[in-house]
């Protein structure tokens, strides 16, 4: 019985814990957000993200067992991030998952922090039926993927540098917009001319699923160099910058669902709780007659109901975890600028 899982999330500046039944509802969504701590720095600090996850786990579990009205007794299994991320950060919350489920008997099972974001369509109240294509973009991430069943990621293509959310993030530093930047964008581009200045877009090759966004930062730090001109620009740069990056992820996300014959395509990860890129997939979709299914904000950027929904599948197939369970940082977050080293 896998009715109710506790999902735990800290593979990095976010200590997430959720209760969700049945594989689709969620019971509670509990995201402590460190970004006040790290923002003086400008990235995330991986020391003290790890010490912040230590501090603030268990009353983050607590909360979130009170609100979905679940004794600790209740809970059938543990679903926790095991990569990819941030090393410390993620030991914080896969050793407190071992004790949670070894002290009370429950089969636990580590999941990949890729494949839970995209499982954040399956708590939609109408999720895409399978097969579907999914389009990641996150701080860490730019990736396309066929998804044929609730655990089957074929990997169709991704980014050859920076990942679309480290690109916004880039360039809200270039600007002096402070960290973590996508939001800051989105927000200012509302009042930007987006035609005004026209940054490249890295198409890279028109039949493979790849993508490029180093290219368009630095076409933004050589326009904010050559043209010097007052912070009365910034609304455009901002809206010029945002619509080069919409133009690539929403061309690239339809042509894959084309390629793959399918009529369902998935947006998720943290950028795509950015509002200019929801509307034009949406409105690109329509046209090219596909459903885009596109998960509330809240369930885009980092939370631990989504890995409570992948959880729930990989417990219902069997897939335990034991108790050597291990973490990986694999490419997330590696040289990416938003990780400041002391
Ligand atoms: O998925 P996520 O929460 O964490 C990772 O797994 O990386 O994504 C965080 C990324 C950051 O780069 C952030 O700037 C970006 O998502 N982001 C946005 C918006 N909200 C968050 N980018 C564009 N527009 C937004 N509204
Ligand atoms: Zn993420």
């Amino acid at each position: 019985m896998t009715n109710l899982i506790l999902g735990i999330e800290t593979s990095c500046d976010e200590t997430a814990a959720a209760v969700i039944s049945g594989g689709h509802t969620i019971l509670s969504n509990v995201v402590w957000s460190q970004v006040a701590i790290h923002h003086p720095y400008g990235g995330v600090v991986p020391e003290l993200a790890s010490r912040k996850h230590m501090e603030k786990i268990v009353p983050v579990v607590e909360e979130a067992l009170a609100v979905a009205g679940a004794d600790s007794n209740g809970i059938d299994g543990v679903a926790v991030t095991c990569g990819p991320g941030l090393v410390g950060a993620l030991l914080v919350g896969l050793s407190f998952a071992k004790a949670f489920a070894y002290a009370r008997g429950l089969p636990l099972t580590g999941v990949n922090h890729l494949h839970g974001h995209i499982a954040a369509v399956y708590l939609q109240p109408d999720p895409p039926p399978f097969p579907f294509v999914a389009l990641l973009a996150s701080g860490g991430h730019t990736n396309i993927y066929y998804v044929a069943g609730p655990m089957d990621f074929e990997h169709m293509g991704q980014t050859r540098d920076d990942a679309a959310g480290e690109a916004f993030d880039k360039v809200a530093k270039i600007l002096g917009l402070g960290y973590p930047g996508g939001a800051v964008i989105d927000q200012l581009s509302q009042q930007g001319d987006p035609e005004r200045i026209r940054f490249p877009r890295a198409f890279l090759d028109k039949a493979g699923f790849d993508f490029s966004f180093s290219g368009i930062k630095t076409a933004v730090v050589r326009y904010v160099q050559s043209e010097k001109e007052g912070t009365g620009n910034i609304p455009d740069i901002a809206a010029g910058f945002q619509e080069a990056v919409v133009d690539v992820l929403v061309q690239k996300g339809i042509s894959a669902a084309k390629a793959r014959s399918c009529q369902h395509l998935a947006l998720v990860g943290g950028v795509a709780s950015n509002r200019r890129l929801r509307e034009r997939i949406r409105e690109a979709a329509q046209e090219a007659g596909i459903a885009v299914h596109i998960p509330i904000p809240e369930l885009c950027t980092d939370n631990a109901a989504m890995i409570a929904a992948i959880g729930y599948h990989q417990l219902s197939r069997g897939e335990e975890s034991f108790i050597d369970l291990d973490v990986y940082s694999k490419t997330m977050h590696s040289g990416r600028l938003g990780v400041v080293k002391l």
